[in-house]
């Protein structure tokens, strides 16, 4: 037996007792004939102490173990002396008397602290994955996540669902995203994908009468990536039959109160879920992701500048523009250098330019300094501030534009401004649902309508008949979960009927042909039978980091990918041998021959040799 009990177990109650422990050294003090050793596991640490006098060969190994040293050791539990007792610890009552100890493996200094946050780069995090999942906080983060899945699994399982695999090896899905492919081996020039989600399988589900099925899901897309975005991921992905919006809602909500109630109760979560629709959304935020936890919401102001003779409210009015004003309260002393610092944020987003009134504090209305005061009449301006209730202390911001200029830079001053006034309360959790999504949205690129959650979300009943004469005015029943700015989960009501999803093929520009080659299986099974459905797929590693009140999904992925999708540690993606390319059938271009000259193959031992060795 290696142990009796663990490093975090041990307190007064123990006194007295014989004992095993092991773990690794975690911090070291040598005061010669005493050591001090802190054994750590990842349940907690105990203090062990090494007396030259009464165990001469247990304090050998102590003076000769190192940070990171795999120790066992077997010993007495005592009361520490009353000052060196660590309330701070549940062991910091006691330390262990250590009778004998055993290297149980040396180790090599390193590379970054254990037993500290280092400011270190986070490649060599990445490199050295297995020692930063060492850490206090990792290891955390780690346990919240397993915490969060198992609480899905069993809330799910209460409710009558049941988890169903899915093959990784699949047919290209259609979610968006460029597809990983893998070349066949058995039949050439032929690949699978991965899978960007379990989308058309779960549907398959439903035809074959598992009417509530989840899955945590591995999803793989190849895209840029970002703080909350990595080439695979886990979704916890589900669907129902016989069920509407108002029942996945539901169920969702209820789901994801009781998780936070129950894994991280410290957190205030505002019940009912806020509802806005896409077009509210819009409106207010300029995004379909608003972080709720302030307001700031955006006014329009295209109605009392109707008639406004400056020519930048004209301009975007006459173009069938708006124009949109942000007031941030506290900001209304900004200098003239901190606001030329905004407007060139502004512009950074597309805005032509960024129109700026300052209501300082001690000054009235009319006495505001602005950069368009002399463009407007005196009316003109008291209008704008009474319809943005502007006050002492103000800053106002004024976009006139398109409505998607408009939204994007109010957007992106709006979370600018949250931050720098830090507006935005870290333990608050602030979900909300968007409802009515546009069912297509037009490509300007490729002059054609592409479905904006997937072909297989189904419009609304009553927007049906837009379908023919007015397409983009269509919405659909599709929703998408948000919580304190980011989108962690997305779904919707699946089209069940062969009419309408033919409608909605034709109207995406899909041919019958291309239809039936690439979606044949789903069509030919909903001709046997297909219950109405629609599901959801919260995205688990958004929603494990915002618990976790980390910045990037990285921090709750055990081994995540860096930013260009490699994987630090094991050298993945890598060159490979051109044995394995002949089974696959696969020649490299030459521009490939050449990036991958110096690459070490994936079968060469130099590959998988860490470099230090
Ligand atoms: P969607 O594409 O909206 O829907 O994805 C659902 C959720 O998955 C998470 N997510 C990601 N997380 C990390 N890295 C990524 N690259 C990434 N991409 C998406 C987000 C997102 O809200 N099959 C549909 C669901 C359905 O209709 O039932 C789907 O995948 O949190």
């Amino acid at each position: 037996m290696y142990r009796t009990h663990t490093c975090g177990d041990l307190n007064a109650e123990h006194a007295g007792q014989e004992v095993q422990l092991a773990g690794w050294v975690h911090r070291r003090r040598d005061h010669g004939p005493l050591i001090f050793l802190d054994l750590r596991d990842r349940y907690g640490i105990t203090q062990v102490v090494f007396d030259s006098t009464t165990s001469p060969e247990a304090h050998a190994s102590a003076s000769e173990s190192r940070s990171e040293f795999v120790l066992q050791i077997r010993g007495l539990v005592s009361m520490r002396p009353d000052d060196s007792m660590n309330p701070n610890i549940p062991t910091g009552a006691i330390e262990v008397r250590a009778v004998t100890t055993n290297i149980l493996n040396s180790a090599h200094n390193p590379p970054l602290y254990i037993n500290k946050e280092g400011g270190e780069e986070e490649a060599l995090r990445l490199k050295y994955r297995y020692l930063d999942l060492r850490r206090e906080r990792m290891q955390r983060n780690m346990v919240l996540r397993h915490r969060v899945i198992k609480f899905m699994r069993d809330f799910l399982d209460r409710e009558a669902f049941i988890e169903i695999e899915t093959p990784i090896l699949i047919k290209s899905t259609p979610e968006g995203a460029r597809d990983y492919l893998v070349p066949s081996r058995l039949h050439p020039g032929e690949f699978y994908a991965l899978p960007q989600s379990p989308q058309q399988l779960k549907q398959l589900l439903m035809v074959a009468g598992y009417d509530k099925y989840f899955q945590i899901a591995r999803c793989f897309r190849d895209e840029d990536q970002r703080a909350d975005r990595q080439p695979e991921f886990t979704q916890l992905d589900m669907e129902m039959s016989f069920v509407e919006q108002e029942d996945v809602l539901n169920l969702i909500e209820r789901l994801f109160t009781e998780l936070v109630h129950e894994v991280t109760p410290h957190k205030r979560l505002p019940t009912p879920f806020k509802r806005m629709t896409y077009a509210e959304t819009m409106d207010l935020y300029g995004s379909d992701k608003p972080d709720l936890r302030y307001g700031l919401e955006f006014v329009s102001l295209s109605n009392v500048l109707a008639k406004s003779g400056f020519a930048v409210f004209q301009n975007a009015l006459g173009k069938g523009g708006q124009v949109k004003g942000l007031r941030i309260p506290g900001a209304g002393n900004y200098s003239r250098k901190q606001l030329d610092e905004i407007v060139a944020l502004a512009k950074q987003m597309g805005a032509g330019g960024l129109l700026w009134a300052s209501l300082q504090q001690g000054s009235t209305p009319d006495q505001a300094r602005s950069s368009f005061g002399k463009q407007v009449t005196p009316e003109e301006m008291s209008s704008i501030i009474s319809q943005m209730n502007g006050a002492e202390g103000d800053l106002l911001l004024i976009v006139a534009d398109t409505p998607a200029i408009v939204a994007a830079v109010l957007d992106r001053l709006r979370r600018e401004f949250a931050n720098r006034l830090e507006l935005a309360d870290p333990e608050v959790l602030s979900f909300a649902w968007i409802v009515d999504f546009p069912l297509v949205d037009w490509n300007e690129d490729e002059q054609r309508w592409d479905a904006v959650h997937h072909p297989f979300t189904a419009p609304l009943d009553e927007d049906l008949p837009l379908m023919d004469s007015d397409p983009g005015k269509v919405r659909a029943k599709a929703y998408d979960l948000v919580l304190n700015g980011y989108e962690v989960g997305g779904g919707s009501i699946r089209i069940h009927r062969r009419d309408v999803q033919q409608k909605l093929f034709d109207l995406l520009g899909i041919s019958r042909e291309v239809a039936q080659a690439q979606f044949g299986h789903m069509l030919e099974a909903f001709e046997y039978g297909a219950p109405p459905h629609g599901g959801i797929a919260p995205g688990i590693d958004r929603i494990v980091m915002l618990l976790a009140n980390e910045s990037t999904i990285r921090e709750v992925m055990a081994f995540p990918k860096t930013q260009q999708a490699s994987d630090l540690m094991t050298s993945a993606p890598s060159a490979v041998d051109g044995r394995q390319l002949k089974d696959l059938h696969i020649a490299l271009t030459s521009e490939a021959v050449e990036a991958t000259k110096d690459a070490p193959s994936a079968l060469d031992p130099q590959a998988i040799v860490p470099e230090d060795r």
